[in-house]
């Protein structure tokens, strides 16, 4: 039996990979190696306990640190695995610091890499993750492509062998789990009640690192007449302690971060979902509810291009008027992610 290391290392991996795993441990042995870059309960092991994803085999705690040495020494680290354990693949997810020391390290062994979110792009070269997704597009053997969009930058980028659109893991990860998901509990231990809250997450380095701005942002929450509920991501709630930012209104409330199926639950039910993460943006549109993403540019481009989501940038002064003029529109419902059977694609693709 051929053997698969899976990388992952921060919440939306183990997100991505849960799916993914399991289709592929009915044809191969999988050797699950975690990074440790998120190591809080709960922005990792609440994820392996609720998704059940198995326990690592090996989990590297290489934990928090500045872009050189956090992806240094998961490089270092994600090299003596490989040597010692010798995989025929590595599959890594995103575009993390995790993904790029995955994808680096294995290649530089000549062990074949697979990609899964391959081809997306934000053209802003100033976001970690947009030299993340480069670099590791570069070395990859198997790109799995969620986009038509994805596999045009590729093509445009001279990258065509070995690439596949599959559609959109996360997608298949929240069909699957919305349907274990208890959404009147949730409510209930939330004190919410359905369409009569903004569900909102910040993390993006371009919001939380400029104490004005981030201070901008809380105001602005803290004005606006909805209740807003915020999951706070541990950059966001550190840097605002650092900041000395303490939100004082009744009306924005800041929770520790949510499990996955609370989380599907809450953006089910939100009247608009206000945020500046790449998945969050897609299961808006999963889940049906608009969204207003803090950041000048996506590269989830078609979710802005069918009208189910507004690109406001740091134009945060502007929030209360898109949430009236946005929050009660309903797009049509195309597919744009795939029929959530991505993950079973990429086993079958991997298998031949
Ligand atoms: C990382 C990814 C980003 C992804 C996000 C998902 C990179 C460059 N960035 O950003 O692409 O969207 O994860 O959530 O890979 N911290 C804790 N506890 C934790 C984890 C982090 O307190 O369990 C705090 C630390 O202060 C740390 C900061 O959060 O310095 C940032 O963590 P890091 O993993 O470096 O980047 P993220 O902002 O989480
Ligand atoms: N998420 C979660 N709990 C939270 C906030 C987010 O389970 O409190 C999930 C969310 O549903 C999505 C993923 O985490 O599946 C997105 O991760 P994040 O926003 O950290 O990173 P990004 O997608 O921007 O890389």
């Amino acid at each position: 039996m051929r053997t698969i290391a899976t990388i992952v290392g921060a919440r939306p991996q183990f997100i991505k990979c849960a799916p993914v795993s399991q289709e592929i441990r009915k044809s191969f042995r999988e050797i699950l190696i975690h990074t440790g870059q998120h190591y809080d309960r709960n922005m990792s092991q609440s994820f392996f306990d609720e998704l059940r994803i198995p326990e690592p085999d090996y989990n590297l705690g290489i934990g928090s640190g500045n872009h050189g040495l956090q992806t240094g020494l998961m490089l270092t680290e994600i090299e003596k695995v490989l040597l010692a354990t010798q995989p025929d693949l590595v599959v890594v997810y995103g575009d993390t610091n995790s993904t790029m020391a995955g994808a680096l390290a294995a290649a530089k062994l000549h062990i074949p890499v697979a990609h899964v979110e391959a081809g997306l792009r934000s053209f802003n070269r100033k976001m970690p993750e947009e030299i993340n997704r480069i670099v590791t597009d570069t070395v990859s053997d198997y790109l799995f492509v969620p986009t038509p969009t994805g596999v045009a930058h590729l093509t445009a980028e001279g990258i065509t062998g070995g690439v596949h659109l599959v559609g959109d893991v996360m997608y298949d990860s929240f069909l699957f789990n919305l349907k274990h998901s208890d959404t009147e509990t949730v409510l209930r231990n939330f004190d919410l009640r359905s369409k009569e809250f903004i569900l909102a997450t910040i993390h993006r380095p371009q919001n939380t690192d400029d104490p004005d701005l981030l201070s901008k942002l809380i105001r602005t929450f803290e004005s606006l007449s909805e209740l807003i509920l915020l999951p706070i991501h541990p950059r966001t709630r550190n840097l605002m302690r650092k900041f000395g930012i303490t939100p004082q209104s009744q009306n924005l409330r800041l929770v520790d971060p949510v499990s996955y199926r609370e989380m599907i639950a809450l953006e089910k039910n939100a009247k608009i979902i206000i945020t500046d993460s790449g998945g969050v943006q897609k299961e808006s549109y999963f889940a049906g509810v608009p969204c207003i993403v803090l950041r000048g540019e996506t590269e989830w481009v078609e979710l802005v291009e069918h009208g189910w989501a507004i690109l406001l940038g740091d134009r945060f002064e502007e929030l209360p008027q898109a949430i009236t003029s946005f929050g009660n529109y309903r797009p049509g419902s195309e597919n744009l992610y795939g029929d959530g059977h991505a993950s079973r694609k990429i086993a079958e693709i991997l298998g031949f």
